[in-house]
């Protein structure tokens, strides 16, 4: 199993280390732009092996697509991050040109790859490639939701003063801080609806805190995050390359599934060999669907900024 991972800054590196300490893969490839940056990283990382017990081969390139050929998986997370204040709306200008060059790059070396797309913003990058490349739409991922779901289920744990192994919990819609829908209403403490624990009021709160997640940490970090990103992108590659058959929520294309067509949005997905193996098109109530319609149309005004 050969990974590629495209961008060695924070999000990169951290995914390709979560990558390798998780152990399922053989091959890592780290690529940037910056010279000798990706090989620095990935020497780093490769002195940890023994320390964290993995024998992944991770290597670094400059912008050498020749040593990605043939990755089963290819993770996009180059491109700027954001700055205190910035959305990620604001970063497509500068990412979707980079985006567009890196995905098809990537293809020419490995035609059969399922790509992940973690650049900003998130949504509209996953539709350029897809609109792009013309690569069949289970192969095209981005990754939004199980971030946004790992940081509710912090959120949740935190005000029920619960550990998070007890906790589960979904976001799906755009990843924005507008476009998050985080569902409290299916959030479980061991099954238990967390309703049953905690008010509407702090509940609203946890929602709230969870749609600015990233946001809150842009502000204290000065950047944007990589810690979380990285293990939300490792999960995903994992569930392909081992071929988990794991729900997680995705930006995939919809062609109908929620009342929703032609742009990528973050719903359940079951992940497994062949990426995208099916959409859950889950239950929403009626304020749950009014969000959902209105994340999309914030998707869809981003979309329209593409140069198609
Ligand atoms: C985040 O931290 C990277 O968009 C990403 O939310």
């Amino acid at each position: 199993m050969k990974v590629t991972v495209v961008g060695a800054g924070a999000v990169g590196a951290s995914c390709a280390e979560y990558i390798a300490i998780k152990n399922f893969a053989s091959e890592v490839v780290l690529l940037d732009i910056k010279e000798g940056y990706a090989e620095g990283k990935a020497m780093d990382l490769m002195q940890t092996a023994s320390l964290n017990g993995f024998d992944t081969k991770i290597t670094g390139t400059t912008n050498d697509y020749s040593k990605t050929a043939n990755s089963n998986i290819c993770v996009i997370t180059s491109g700027i991050p954001r700055k205190p204040g910035m959305t990620r709306e604001e970063l497509i200008g500068i990412n979707a040109g980079i985006v567009k060059t890196v995905s098809s790059n990537l293809i020419a070396h490995s035609p059969n790859t399922i790509i992940i797309v973690v650049s900003n913003p998130m949504d509209t990058m996953t539709y350029l490639v897809h609109k792009t490349t013309g690569l069949p739409k289970n192969r095209i991922i981005g990754m939004g939701g199980a971030l946004d779901s790992a940081r509710f289920k912090y959120r949740l744990a935190e005000a029920l003063g619960a550990p998070i192994s007890d906790v589960d919990g979904m976001v799906i819609g755009g990843h924005s801080d507008k476009g998050m829908v985080p569902l409290t209403r299916l959030a479980t403490r061991n099954s238990v609806p967390v309703s049953e624990f905690i008010s509407e009021e702090r509940l609203t709160q946890v929602k709230e805190d969870t749609k600015v997640g990233g946001a809150t940490l842009t502000k204290l970090l000065g950047t944007s995050a990589w810690y979380a990103p990285g293990a939300a992108v490792s999960g995903l590659v994992q569930a392909i390359a081992c071929d988990l058959q794991k729900i997680y929520p995705c930006s995939a294309l919809l062609e109908g599934e929620f009342g929703l067509s032609d742009l990528c949005i973050g719903v359940p997905v079951v992940l497994g060999k062949n990426g995208i193996e099916r959409i859950v098109e889950i239950d929403l109530d009626d304020a749950e669907k009014a969000h959902l319609v209105e994340s999309a149309a914030g998707v869809q005004k981003t979309n329209g900024l593409l140069e198609l």
